[in-house]
């Protein structure tokens, strides 16, 4: 995607072709600013503090993460102790265990000397495999949004709502959710984006809205509450969501929230998609709400909110009376029963055991 008109990944190798740059998406809106990683330790921190985040994106993180530890030290035990540092930065997310396992896999039968050259080649790979799915999900969901377009003949525009930020920046490149809507945008279909603010760390009012400018896509940022009422009301054509998780029997583990909007969409017969890269595809699973582990993030998301204030400064404040008590469950599971069709980089299926296998024949 473009950022200030140029073409930008989020994740690339630094000149030297060993350091390697990502945007501190914490910084965003305000701010666009990059950093350098230089060791395993400061890629697994970026992760943990979500400098980077997002299910593909992390996954793409962390393989260049093991390349940093290779090319340090190569040993057996610093493979180990790399991969196990960088898995349990972010317990939600599949494609971050989907990436360190093949990192592992591919690195651990390699003489110690061969390791960081096939480390850095594998990043590399996931990376393009990744913008690659990305652009196969793009063209699979605006055929969908092509075809509602028709249907619903609107005067101005389709309004298509999205939670939280599973765009460009979730990813290396065009997003999962979003790649349908740049895809449907860029071929001239008028579309407007309904974007959840997504509390508690707002991806959806700093993120989404952030890049969907950049892209020049019409879009507007409502409160997490504000979608059941615009589906009632008939302001909501369709749903496009993003997955960290995805069982092999069609549940979607998202950002919380997005349940009560499948919820919302199932009761006022909005189609829901999920975009969903094969990566995110936890095969060993079944019962999403029972067997995938929630993230429980910092209750100061909860309780504080950062912005820019009047003076230009970025500050946060504190919304909740001193001492109370927070939780933050960081993610929830949408029973695949809730989602009218999973948008894969293979095509488009129905959110469940024999849809999913029909798409991957190879995991019967
Ligand atoms: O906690 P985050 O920001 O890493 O959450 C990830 C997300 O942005 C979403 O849940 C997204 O829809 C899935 S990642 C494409």
């Amino acid at each position: 995607m473009n950022v200030n008109g140029k073409p930008q990944r989020t994740i690339w190798l630094a000149r030297d072709g060993w350091g390697v740059e990502i945007i501190d998406q914490t910084l965003l809106p305000h701010v666009f600013a990059t950093v350098r990683l230089e060791t395993a330790e400061e890629t697994a921190r970026a992760i943990k503090d979500m400098l980077v985040r997002g299910a593909p994106l992390i996954g793409a993180t962390a393989a260049y993460g093991m390349s940093l530890a290779m090319r340090h030290d190569p040993s057996d035990g610093n493979l180990d102790r790399a991969h196990a540092m960088l898995l349990e930065t972010r317990p939600t997310a599949i494609n971050l265990r989907w990436a360190l396992d093949g990192m592992r896999a591919l690195l651990a039968p390699l003489p110690a000397s061969g390791r960081a050259a096939a480390a850095y080649g594998r990043a590399a790979a996931i990376c393009d495999e990744d913008v690659a799915i990305n652009r196969a999900i793009g063209e699979n969901g605006k055929a969908i949004i092509d075809t509602l377009w028709r249907e619903r003949s609107r005067p101005k525009s389709l309004n298509i709502l999205t939670h939280c930020n599973a765009g460009w920046l979730a990813t290396v490149d065009w997003g999962t959710a979003l790649a349908p809507i740049y895809a449907a945008h860029d071929s001239g279909i008028p579309v407007h984006v309904w974007v959840d603010e997504t509390r508690p760390r707002n991806q959806g009012a700093s993120l989404t809205a952030w890049e969907l400018g950049q892209h020049g896509i019409p879009h507007t940022v409502i409160v997490d509450n504000a979608g059941g009422h615009l589906m009632q009301h008939g302001m909501v054509d369709m749903c496009i969501v993003g997955t960290d998780r995805t069982t092999a029997r069609g549940d979607v583990c998202n950002k919380i929230g997005t349940y009560l909007k499948a919820l919302a969409a199932h009761d006022n017969g909005v189609p829901f998609y999920v975009g969903l890269p094969s990566p995110t595809i936890d095969w060993t699973v079944n019962d999403g709400v029972r067997e995938i582990p929630i993230e429980q993030r910092d209750g100061g998301e909860v309780s504080r909110i950062a912005g820019r204030t009047a003076s230009g400064e970025v500050a946060a404040v504190t919304l909740v009376p001193e001492g109370c008590a927070v939780a933050n469950h960081a993610f929830d599971v949408t029973p695949a029963r809730l989602v009218t069709g999973l948008i894969t980089e293979r095509g488009v299926c129905a959110a469940s055991a024999e849809g999913l296998r029909s798409l991957f024949p190879e995991r019967r």
